[in-house]
This record gives structure tokens, C-alpha cells and sequence, in this order.
């Protein structure tokens, strides 16, 4: 049986571990039952019992109190890079919740595998937009519960995905972080992020610059994502609205008002940082999906 998960943007800007965005790109992944573990399609090192998608796989099982059994996994395709702040982790583990619940006929909803799969994760603002699809906005209380709510979006936004090709690892990026912040900060990061779920919805790139603005974690992290500064210069002159880190980066993602902005983008990028990749991103409004 396969599935296929889409990428994800968490974060947003001001919407730290809380809003997520998911993508049209996608990886695709067969589960079949199997005597032993058996992982193929990936490279050797993630060959073995700490592989995502089987932590996904037997998240399920357990919630569901059953034997944890092998179980075969083959990675067909994989879309989404590794360790860019767009979901790998998040797919990984949602690919296997749902071909767990599929291949035992369990019957979950969405949201129940969305509550096995961010207790694996961590974090619910990857995990929900890959299973629910479209733009999203969770928490996760103390007890490890998650709401999630769907948040419609216009097209008349455009993203563009600037990918370098250096890893960035969330627990680096999230050890950065200060323990506390200041009550302007909050304040600021609340407000931006309300006006921001309507600039999204209503498609309004006018009120972009200022909802994309975040204090709790870029300040701390653009210094890990080298050239930051200058493709943030490139991309203003070049017409985005705003540009943001997508999750913990090192991926940085562009809100621009037409489609236009990728290729001018693409040029300024492949004279300047040659070795990123920049591929518009659309939004997938579906979420995990069985594809037989
Ligand atoms: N919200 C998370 C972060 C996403 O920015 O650290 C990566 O798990």
C-alpha cells in the first residue's frame, strides 16, 4: 500500500510551532506487512529501528494496543529534502501513522492519527499541514493534547522555496533559541500573526511585510543560514512581500503577489548563490493520502 505525504513549511514568520503550511511536493512511500523489518529506497544509515517512518508505523500500533510487528517500507520517491525546514521528519513519521491504520484497517480519523503522530514529533505544526493538508494553526498542551485549526488560503499569493544546499538540524536551530522573551516580543509575534492569518486568507500582499515579521526565533537563527541577509536583500528588490525561514530553515520562503517573482528570483539566485535551488511552491489543500 502507498502513501503520500506533502512537504511543510512550520512557522510563518511570527507563527512559531504553531501555523504550517503544506506543499506539492510530495514523498511517496509503500508499507507492506513483512516477517522483518525491511527498509529500502533510502540511504544505509536510515536503514534500521530508528527510521521515521517506522516510529510513524508503530506509534500507531501502539496507540491501538497492538503487537509492535515488522513490517516492510520502500521508499519510492522522495521529494522533500532532508533537514531544510520543510517536513522531512514530519512526513516521515505521518507516512507511517497512515499505512499503519490502513494496513490494520483501524479506522482512525485524521485527527486521531494527527494526536499519535505530533506526540512522536514534538511539534504539531509540521505534522498537522501534512496530514490535514492546506494552512493550518495548532497547539499542543501540557498533557500533549493537540488542536489543530484549518485556515483557508488565497491564490493570489505566490511562494517560492529558496533551498540551499547546506543541512540545518532543528535541534541546532532550537538550542539558539533564549528561554525566555520579552512582553514587546510576545506582543509583537501575537499581533503580526493575527494580521497574518488574514493577509493569507484574504490573498492582501499589502499587509505581508509587516505580519511576516517574527522576534521569537529568526533574529536567533538567520546567523546559522549564511547569505541570509543578502537573499533577504535580493528577494525584496526583486518583489516578494516578505520572506520568512521555513520552520527551523535552512530553507527561506518568499510570499510574493505573482507567479512572476520565482524566475526573476531564480536568475538573481543562480549569479549570486549558484548552489541554491528556487522552485515555487503551491499549496496541497489535501493532506496525507492513501494511494492504494
Ligand atoms: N516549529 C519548529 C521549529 C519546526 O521552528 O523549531 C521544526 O520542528
Amino acid at each position: 500500500m502507498r502513501v503520500r505525504v506533502p512537504a511543510s513549511s512550520a512557522n510563518l514568520g511570527p507563527g512559531f510551532d504553531c501555523f504550517g503550511i503544506a506543499w506539492q511536493l510530495y514523498n511517496e512511500i509503500e508499507f507492506y506487512h513483512s516477517p522483518e523489518l525491511v527498509i529500502k529506497g533510502c540511504p544505509e544509515q536510515f536503514r534500521n529501528e530508528e527510521n521515521l517512518a517506522y516510529l510513524g508505523y508503530l506509534s500507531v500500533l501502539r496507540a491501538a494496543g497492538l503487537p509492535e510487528e515488522p513490517v516492510g517500507i520502500s521508499f519510492l520517491s522522495t521529494d522533500i529534502p532532508v533537514c531544510r525546514g520543510l517536513g522531512s521528519s514530519s512526513a516521515l513519521i505521518v507516512g507511517g501513522a497512515l499505512a499503519a491504520d490502513r494496513l490494520y484497517r483501524l479506522g482512525l480519523s485524521k485527527r486521531e492519527l494527527l494526536h499519535i503522530a505530533a506526540a512522536v514529533e514534538g511539534h504539531p505544526d509540521n505534522v498537522a499541514p501534512a496530514i490535514l493538508g492546506g494552512l493550518t494553526a495548532s497547539i499542543m498542551d501540557e498533557a500533549g493534547s493537540v488542536v489543530t485549526v484549518s485556515f483557508t488560503l488565497s491564490d493570489k499569493l505566490c511562494f517560492t522555496a529558496l533551498i540551499p544546499d547546506f543541512e540545518l538540524s532543528t535541534e541546532l536551530a532550537r538550542s539558539v533559541l533564549p528561554a525566555q522573551v520579552s512582553r514587546a516580543d510576545a506582543i509583537s509575534n501575537i499581533s503580526r500573526a493575527s494580521l497574518l492569518l488574514k493577509a493569507l486568507e484574504v490573498g492582501d500582499a499589502g499587509l505581508i511585510p509587516a505580519a511576516l515579521q517574527d522576534r521569537l526565533h529568526e533574529p536567533y537563527r538567520r546567523g546559522l543560514i549564511p547569505g541570509f541577509e543578502r537573499v533577504q536583500e535580493l528577494a525584496l528588490s526583486r518583489g516578494a512581500a516578505g520572506m520568512c525561514i521555513s520552520g527551523a530553515g535552512s530553507t527561506l520562503l518568499c510570499v510574493s503577489q505573482g507567479a512572476g517573482f520565482t524566475a526573476g528570483m531564480a536568475m538573481a539566485m543562480a549569479a549570486e548563490f549558484p548552489s541554491w535551488r528556487v522552485i515555487p511552491v503551491i499549496p496541497d489543500l489535501e493532506g496525507a493520502a492513501v494511494l492504494e
